[in-house]
């Protein structure tokens, strides 16, 4: 079943969504209850925004195994499948043909754009409020392909923000506006539904390569779009709010500090965009998402986790599952194995650290080991894998932008191999299974 916006996923959470009456200051307050909240925790709507009377705003939607199912109308079981299934298929968007919610309110050219949205700060020491879960759109001046992806941007006062263009194609796009000296529109959409939120941080195919129609795929249905006011981008019509905007040619300036999803502050030198309009629904609803919390895991787990394990199982037999360890930001995944020859197992640790090129530790393990429980993974770690032996270190790579540990060609890649020995039984001990039956049932009851 594809959610129409974001009010119909919040509307259909029931008790898995909480209602924060109190009221809470967008100036850290709110970013630090995101951080805290462990995975698994509910959603929450924050209802009483200090200084931002009638808004108000969500967070930690998709932090969970089964909310992330919820949203792809699947099962935990089948996420990863179901995901790596649908966005086979693009289904293209539509031009919305009924009302357009994202349009009931207008500001043209707004003076200040604090004091219409309840941006947050984030961190101590960041140096505005960022924006942090905006999907820009925009149009690439020569073949006419869409961009779409999640870009951090400062709120740099007035009607300016910076943004932050690390990963392709935007900084291409632009870099093609300014060859022919004019702007790049663009327009930011925030409180989308949120398989259309993930499908814009998915890295696009040459099959499906336009992510609006992954967006759709995830959906089940097409993404509708209409125009903006005042840029000539395409918009979601059912988004909560709409920046629209020109990227300035030419135009560079110092961009942060922000504490990234890596848990350190980052600093750049970025482009510059001039917000012509924002539109809203009446009685808006802005995203919250914390750097470095456990709904960027969430986000990653399927945009990069499913989508690894997906390329892996096309290239190695006997790859079971993957996970991106949480808070590394994808930097550290764990991958389980079945019967697969030490050749074969080294040559995954090759591939995966290879393929993406944010992931810079792989741990791969039997498929007798629970990869979503830390403490399996490090009793696998801790008793199946011997440093001298089972260690593959890869020298020379590309530093990812946000690893503080790395610069230029400096970085380096490391394979942990935590499988059992070539051939030998499985070492762990055991229980009777009736037993364990009869103490799961139990357990489940007193954990209730
Ligand atoms: C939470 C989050 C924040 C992101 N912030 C940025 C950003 O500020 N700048 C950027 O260039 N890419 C950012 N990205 C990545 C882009 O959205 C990118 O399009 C997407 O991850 C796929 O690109 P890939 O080819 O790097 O995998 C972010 C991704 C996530 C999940």
């Amino acid at each position: 079943m594809a959610y129409s916006d974001l009010r119909a996923f919040l509307a259909d959470l029931g008790d898995d969504l909480r209602h924060v009456r109190d009221e809470f200051d967008p100036r850290f307050e709110i970013a630090a209850v995101l951080r805290g909240l462990p995975a698994g925790a509910p959603a929450v709507l924050f209802d009483n925004l200090r200084g931002y009377p009638g808004t108000r705003v969500a967070g930690n939607l998709i932090a969970s195994r089964p909310r992330l199912a919820r949203a792809l109308g699947t099962t935990e079981e089948r996420l990863a499948q179901t995901w790596l299934q649908r966005k086979e298929h693009g289904v293209p968007p539509v031009v919305a043909t009924g009302a357009v919610p994202v349009k009931e309110v207008v500001h043209r050219a707004p003076d200040d754009l604090l004091s219409l949205l309840p941006i947050l700060t984030h961190h101590e020491k960041d140096a505005a409020p960022f924006i942090t879960t905006g999907v820009v759109l925009c149009t690439d001046p020569e073949t006419g392909r869409r961009g779409m992806g999640i870009h951090r941007m400062m709120v740099k006062g007035g009607r300016r923000l910076g943004i932050l263009l690390a990963n392709p194609p935007l900084p291409q796009f632009l870099a093609r506006a300014e060859a022919a000296g004019r702007p790049l529109d663009v327009a930011v959409a925030l409180g989308l539904e949120p398989a259309t939120l993930l499908a814009s941080v998915v890295k696009v195919g040459p099959l499906v390569p336009d992510k609006m129609a992954i967006a759709g795929a995830l959906r089940g249905e097409p993404v509708e779009l209409v125009r903006a006011e005042t840029v000539d981008v395409e918009v979601p019509a059912h988004a909560e709010i709409v920046i629209e905007g020109r990227m300035l040619p030419g135009v560079r300036e110092l961009e942060g500090p922000f504490g990234e999803n890596t848990g350190h502050y980052f600093s750049n030198v970025s482009p510059v965009i001039e917000v012509s309009a924002v539109t809203h629904r009446d009685n808006f609803i802005y995203p919250g998402l914390c750097p470095w919390s456990a709904e960027v895991d969430a986000l990653l787990s399927l945009a990069a986790g499913a989508e690894l394990l997906g390329q892996l199982q096309v290239l190695i037999g006997g790859v079971a599952d993957l996970e991106l360890a949480a808070g590394t930001s994808g930097f550290s995944a764990v991958i389980a194995v079945h019967d697969c020859t030490p050749a074969d197992v080294r040559r995954l640790v090759m591939l995966a650290l290879n393929l993406d090129r944010r992931l810079k530790m792989v741990t791969i393990v039997d498929d007798d080991v629970d990869i979503r429980d830390p403490r399996e993974v490090a009793w696998a770690l801790a008793t199946r894998y011997q440093p001298a032996r089972d260690t593959v270190v890869i020298h020379g790579c590309e530093a990812y932008v946000i690893d503080p540990s790395a610069s230029g060609n400096a970085a380096s890649k490391v394979g942990f191999i935590a499988t059992r020995t070539s051939g030998a039984e499985s070492d762990r001990i055991t229980l009777p299974a009736a037993a364990a039956a009869k103490a799961r049932a139990l357990i489940a009851a007193l954990l209730s």
